[in-house]
């Protein structure tokens, strides 16, 4: 008897391998100190909290489709034209939304060879073609990304710092970048790091959308802001882009919960100032102080550090990884993002940073 057809996903599809998320628990269940998805110690704003509690009470009716009270104290925190503002289910959603809207099937998007996993799902999953482009030591090359652009390439994604790297471009880099790519590819920029980077010669560059029909800026709640389970983010993009996306999202894709959390958060300077200072003083004690124990850790502007481990049976990645795990201590492996020597280890507290150097400094002082 034939067997009979099924539904079979579209070509791609099946090639995405699913995001692996930071574990969230110890072998034992016991979870000491999550340090693997970078989401902020600090918690978020108490006004954010109270916000999404008074949301609670009118759960029965559908959000404002077009977010409008975020998207005015977006456009007041930064300057920027709220009709040019969209908002989305964290950036990851509004990562795919682009692909969606930009790639045709044997269409191709760039990313970096350690660049944002994410990146290479949306552009699977849109029937785009991903294509990594080599970095220089953990550092986006705008000259690599520059060769790996064909005929075909509509989008370049380009996480700005990087994750999981924590390294950044330069906004002179990222001019010259856009500067000799074709005017009819779209720059995708994720600077979902943004507001941790203190360096002079770094924007998130919604500078130049403005003044250009070829640069997106995707942004997040989830990291400074500290609203990671509510799932909230929004992009800054030319007209055309805006409206295409605005086509393709789903009518009601942000939860008021969500809006009016945003709303209190972005609003809270105070807060996010702390969260800033906080990492100020501890991304480079942990740089430091990991450091010191023989281990590489590449420089780092957003809240998080990537380690490297040596090759040596007893003291690799994994070893550390089953190590710190056993005391309670969960970073992020890095398998998928191709990366199997490294860990990435966010900015904790006070208590969980000076824990996890404790912990290096017994696993690389025991015997191999
Ligand atoms: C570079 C980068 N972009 C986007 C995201 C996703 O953020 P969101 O929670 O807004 O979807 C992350 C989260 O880890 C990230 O590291």
């Amino acid at each position: 008897m034939l067997a009979l057809k099924r539904p079979e996903p579209r070509p791609g599809v099946l090639e995405i391998e699913p995001y692996v998320p930071g574990s969230n628990a110890t072998p034992r269940g016991a979870t000491v100190f999550k340090l693997s998805s970078n989401e902020t110690p600090l918690g978020p704003s108490p006004d954010a909290v109270s916000a999404y509690h008074e949301a609670a009470e009118n759960l029965a009716i559908y959000p404002d489709s077009s977010g409008t009270a975020l998207r005015a104290a977006i456009g007041r925190t930064y300057g920027l034209n709220p009709a040019l503002i969209l908002c989305g289910a964290g950036s990851d959603e509004l990562l795919k939304l682009l692909a969606h809207g930009f790639l045709g099937p044997g269409d191709e998007a760039i990313h970096t060879v350690h660049g944002f996993l994410v990146f290479r799902i949306a552009t699977l999953s849109a029937g785009g073609r991903p294509v990594s482009a080599l970095e220089s030591n953990y550092t986006a090359d705008i000259d690599a990304i520059l060769r790996a652009v064909t005929p075909r390439t509509k989008i370049v994604f380009l996480a700005n710092p990087n994750n999981p790297t924590g390294t950044y471009l330069p906004f002179n880099g990222i001019k010259r970048l856009r500067r000799y790519l074709a005017s009819d590819v779209l720059l995708v920029l994720d600077a979902a790091y943004a507001e941790y980077v203190r360096r002079n010669d770094y924007k998130s560059g919604i500078e130049m959308v403005g003044s250009v029909d070829n640069v997106v800026v995707c942004r997040t709640f989830s990291k400074i802001y500290g609203l990671a389970a509510l799932r909230l983010g929004w992009l800054y993009g030319p007209p055309q882009v805006v409206d295409a996306i605005n086509r393709i999202r789903g009518p009601f894709n942000v939860s008021q919960p969500a809006i009016a959390a945003g709303v209190a958060a972005i609003t809270d300077v105070t807060h996010a100032e702390t969260a800033a200072k906080h990492n100020e003083r501890w991304l480079p004690w942990l740089e430091q102080e990991i450091g010191r124990l023989g281990l590489t850790v590449t420089p780092s502007v957003a809240n998080f550090v990537l380690i490297h481990f040596p090759s040596t049976a007893g003291r690799t990645a994994a070893d550390a990884d089953a190590f710190l795990c056993a005391r309670g201590l969960i970073l992020r492996r890095l398998e998928g993002f191709r990366l199997p020597d490294a860990l990435r280890l966010s900015v904790g507290t006070e208590a969980a940073n000076r824990r996890v150097v404790a912990a290096l400094s017994a696993f690389m002082g025991r015997a191999a």
